[in-house]
């Protein structure tokens, strides 16, 4: 069984590194961010509410977080191990994820902290570009696409995210600090927190991150 959670500043890599993972060990890779903006995308109800919040950096609301993750440790794909990437990001939705997992008799096993300064997260953010399909994250520095910007799998245009302006990456920073920083020490004091030094290229991070989470099962 693998339940992962990756946790680290915006911008750090967790999504990058939660889709080896996922395809690693056949588990699905839950991002709180891909399922809000997919529901911006949608103009759901949902999202409506959220469009703000996000765009501008800020977090959404704990209640509102706590019961999207409920529903989806609910369904059958999670018997086997899950990734959470993106939750949780606060203390009190820390508290609430270990409630819902005592529920369900899982715990967390493995929290890998992704480490990046912030000069290094604002360069590498102003330079992403996310297909819109798949939310493949590319980097027009690092990790350009094969074609001009279109995605390599899906081949259509790359888009910047609206929460990636410089200004709005140094607020998801600061809120980072505010609220996250105190759940990475909820973890370590578990001993399942696991740190990943994020400045190395993609293929070295993937190599620790297997490494630390051994063979599949
Ligand atoms: P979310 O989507 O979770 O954003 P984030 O945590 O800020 O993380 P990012 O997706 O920006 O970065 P990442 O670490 O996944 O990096 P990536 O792999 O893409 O959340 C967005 C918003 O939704 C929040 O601000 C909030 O409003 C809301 N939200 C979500 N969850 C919430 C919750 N639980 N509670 C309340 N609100 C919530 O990589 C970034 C770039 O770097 C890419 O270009 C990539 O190619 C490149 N890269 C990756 N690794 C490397 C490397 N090793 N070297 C060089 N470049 C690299």
């Amino acid at each position: 069984m693998k339940n992962i959670i990756m946790l680290g500043p915006p911008g750090a890599g967790k999504g990058t590194q939660a889709k080896f993972i996922s395809k690693e060990f056949s588990i699905p890779h839950i991002s709180t961010g891909d399922m809000l903006r997919d529901e911006m995308e949608r103009k759901s109800e949902l999202g409506r509410k959220v469009e703000e919040i996000v765009n501008s950096g800020k977090l959404v609301d704990d209640d509102l977080m706590v019961a999207i993750i409920k529903k989806r440790l609910t369904q059958p794909d999670v018997a086997n191990g899950f990734i959470l990437d993106g939750f949780p990001r606060t203390i009190s939705q820390a508290r609430a994820l270990d409630k819902l997992l005592e529920n369900i008799k899982k715990r967390v096993e493995f929290v890998l902290y992704v480490e990046v300064p912030e000069d290094i997260l604002v360069q590498r953010l102003s330079a992403r570009r996310v297909c819109p399909k798949c939310g493949r994250a590319y980097n027009v520095i690092s990790n350009p696409p094969r074609d001009d910007n279109l995605c390599d799998v899906c081949h259509v245009p790359l888009v910047v995210r609206k929460d990636d302006k410089p200004e709005t990456v140094r607020n998801r920073y600061r809120v980072y600090l505010d609220l996250t920083l105190p759940v990475i020490e909820y973890y370590r004091n578990r001993n399942v927190l696991f740190t990943i030094d994020g400045t190395l290229p993609v293929e070295k991070v993937k190599d620790m991150v297997l490494n630390i989470l051994g063979g599949a099962e």
